[in-house]
């Protein structure tokens, strides 16, 4: 489907790409492969994101909380994200897709961090889709360190607790400057946040399809979007 057959489309989507262990398990894979599987979708998602005009788009690729699944998922995963840079970067740049990496890159290995980077570094300055990807990422770490930054630029002097508005906190998030979250999707039939964007999605619309994600293609994308079109959203009014 095309940005015309929507009567209303989000300015921001966040997706939580659930259910590549199941997918691996169903086929009789190791897990690591059902994570692999999970990138292959994942460049027709985005390439029509960019091709509706949906401004920004959030993916939770590892959180805080999945260190602690077996040292072998860990390296799986963290062998991903360089091979998911290495082959995606020139697409991204060239479709002047913006990247920012949500989550403490500190606390990745050091050719991780590198990667992630120089990414974000290369597309700084591009003007197209904002590609958002949550890795070492917590909706709680990220507010707990707003919290300590809004603190210390109080002890300094350099705001006063009275100034410290929605605004003002929004601005201390990583997805500073953007639209808060629209519609969050989360596949395989779980119906969790999972401490993803905890600020950003507080007047989401949520939806949770069925399929695994490795089998969740642009049709069932365009089914998502379909039904939050049809969502009557009222901020709280009437
Ligand atoms: C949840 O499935 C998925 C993850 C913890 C990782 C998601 C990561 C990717 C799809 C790779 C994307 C990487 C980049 C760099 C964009 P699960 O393992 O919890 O599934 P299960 O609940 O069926 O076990």
């Amino acid at each position: 489907m095309q940005r015309s057959d929507f009567p209303a489309l989000p300015a921001h989507v966040g997706i939580i790409m659930d259910g590549n262990g199941r997918w691996a398990k169903q086929h009789k894979l190791a897990v690591a492969l059902g994570h692999r599987q999970g990138t292959e979708n994942l460049r027709e998602i985005i390439r029509h994101t960019d091709d509706l005009g949906i401004g920004a788009l959030s993916l939770y690729a590892f959180s805080t909380e999945n260190w602690r699944r077996s040292p072998e998922e860990v390296a799986a995963l963290m062998q991903l994200i360089l091979d998911y840079f290495a082959s995606e970067i020139d697409e991204l740049d060239e479709k002047q897709v913006r990247i920012t990496i949500l989550g403490d890159k500190e606390g990745l290995p050091e050719k991780q961090r590198e990667t992630l980077r120089r990414a974000e570094e290369r597309t700084a300055d591009n003007t197209g889709l904002r590609l958002n990807i949550a890795i070492n990422y917590g909706g709680r770490d990220e507010l707990v360190r707003a919290a300590r930054q809004l603190a210390a630029a109080a002890r300094e002097g350099r705001i006063r607790p009275e100034e410290i508005t929605e605004e003002v906190l929004a601005g201390q998030l990583w997805t500073r400057g953007q639209p808060d979250v629209d519609l969050l999707i989360r596949t395989s039939g779980e119906m969790r946040l999972s401490n993803f964007l905890l600020w950003q999605c507080a007047y989401a619309e949520f939806i949770f399809p069925e399929k695994l994600w490795p089998d969740f293609g642009v049709a069932d994308y365009d089914a998502a979007l379909a039904a939050y079109a049809r969502r009557n959203r009222r901020f709280g009014g009437r």
